[in-house]
């Protein structure tokens, strides 16, 4: 099939990328040149595991191009819209401008039969509106909304092999002639087992914002635990470990930490809150602000924390920050909390140093004020107290006995519980978890 991805940024380049693995002829489509040339040179760019290599073996099938033309979008039976939908400044609601922009750029190159289909994360309400732009262009053509579930740092296979897809049609109905359209679109997945929901707009738009303000509920509820963990001496990883051996609670998704961070989750559940506000049902996502509080108050924690490993004052400690990224395997750093922690570290008078294998040039553009070295030795060296932010398997790995003779004082503070305390401990070293004694 011809398909048109419009947007080539963590979600889109993936997701042009993934259809033309599964066979189809792509187009992608984005605004931004620098990364449209990056693409077109199979390179990828931003940091994904997979996707360069992907890219490269796509590319050398002719089946995958790339340009900021937006009329290249004719032609194209599909049509996915991948755009960002950040939270608007100074308010808790989603932006909708790039989502707006995108499709209305895309009606006039739309010919009779095609399929819009909506990823990008957007307040309910948004398909059926642009519905109505869609059908008085083109009385023929269907807008369906297919909210996307990848993971950052996994996103190949999460496209791929996703768990389940959802299609969100006008009328909700498996008659619908975009079903088949987007069955064929999926027809590898789909013949593997996926599982699919053909759902009306509302619902597919709610799914999407249902699951992610349940992983950060989730993250939320095993980061409040920790609190009352630290508050009794208990130890929240195995608490953790043993309410997640109830198969209906299970495991994934309560580590307790510095909390959740990223492009998504954050702005996805003060989205919710907003338009469930706008929809007079704003009683029924009040819980999601205590959500969001518990976890901004871990960072604010983890700065107290720190205060108190380097003996009650940060003034001119010097403290390197291991990791940069909103988690590993990524080099995206929006709304991270290592760095926002770093950068509090900072204001309070530390001497920061934050070290990451793959986010540092993202995260000196966002906070140019900070220090940063690319080679952990060399972040560490003469360090007053480490910082173990995002669990990079190298830090993981990190041998204390290496470490003690670089760092000033063998002080360290494991944000994500990872490290093994009677280890770091044995080799002389005063390790602070959280929601741990
Ligand atoms: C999230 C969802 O997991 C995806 O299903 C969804 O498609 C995506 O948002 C999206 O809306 O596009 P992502 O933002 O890539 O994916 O990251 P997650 O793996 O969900 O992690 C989010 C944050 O939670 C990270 O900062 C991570 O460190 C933190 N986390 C995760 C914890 O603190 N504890 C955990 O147990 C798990």
């Amino acid at each position: 099939m011809r398909i048109s991805v419009i947007g080539c940024g963590y979600l889109g380049a993936v997701h042009a990328a993934c259809m033309a693995k599964l066979g189809h002829e792509v187009v992608g489509i984005d605004v931004d040149a620098r990364k449209i040339e990056e693409l077109s040179a199979a390179r990828a760019p931003f940091y994904e595991p997979g996707l360069d290599v992907l890219l490269k073996e796509v590319q050398e099938t002719g089946r995958l191009s790339f340009t900021t033309d937006v009329s290249a979008a004719e032609g194209s039976a599909v049509h996915f819209i991948c755009v960002g939908t950040p939270q608007k400044k100074g308010e808790n609601g989603a932006d909708l401008t790039y989502v707006d922009a995108a499709t209305t750029g895309l009606l006039p190159y739309l010919s009779a039969g095609d399929v819009v289909v909506g990823k990008s994360t957007v307040p309910v309400g948004t398909a059926s509106r642009l519905a109505v732009l869609v059908q008085a262009e083109q009385p023929d053509a269907h807008l369906v909304w297919n909210p996307e579930f990848l993971r950052e740092g996994h996103a190949v296979d999460d496209t791929l092999r996703p768990d389940r897809f959802v299609y969100g049609v006008s009328d909700g109905s498996e008659e619908h002639p975009a079903v088949s359209v987007l069955d064929e679109v999926y027809s590898t997945p789909l013949a593997a087992g996926t599982a699919r929901i053909v759902a009306d707009h509302p619902t597919a738009e709610l799914v999407k914002a249902a699951a992610n303000s349940f992983l950060a509920t989730k993250i939320s509820f095993i980061n409040a635990m920790a609190e009352v963990c630290e508050a009794t001496g208990a130890d929240v990883t195995q608490l953790a470990d043993a309410i997640g051996m109830d198969d209906r609670i299970g495991r994934k998704f309560l580590n307790a930490g510095i909390g959740f961070g990223g492009g998504c989750l954050p702005k996805d559940i003060r989205g919710f809150m907003a338009r469930a506000g706008e929809l007079g049902a704003d009683q029924a996502l009040t819980f999601l602000r205590e959500v969001d509080a518990i976890n901004m108050r871990r960072r604010t924690r983890v700065v107290e924390l720190a205060r108190d490993l380097c003996g009650g004052s940060l003034l001119g400690k010097r403290v390197t920050v291991l990791g940069a990224a909103f988690k590993p395997e990524s080099d995206d750093v929006r709304d991270s909390p290592a760095l926002s922690i770093a950068a509090q570290l900072q204001l309070q008078g530390a001497v920061v140093t934050v070290t990451d294998p793959k986010a540092l040039s993202n995260a000196a553009r966002r906070f140019p004020e900070l220090q940063y070295e690319v080679d952990t030795s060399a972040a560490v060296l003469k360090a007053d107290a480490l910082l173990l932010l995002t669990e990079w398997q190298e830090y993981r790995d990190l041998d204390p006995y290496d470490l003690g003779s670089a760092v000033s004082s063998r002080r360290i503070l494991d944000g994500r519980n990872v490290l093994d305390p009677a280890k770091w401990r044995a080799a002389g070293w005063i390790y602070r978890g959280l929601g741990r004694p």
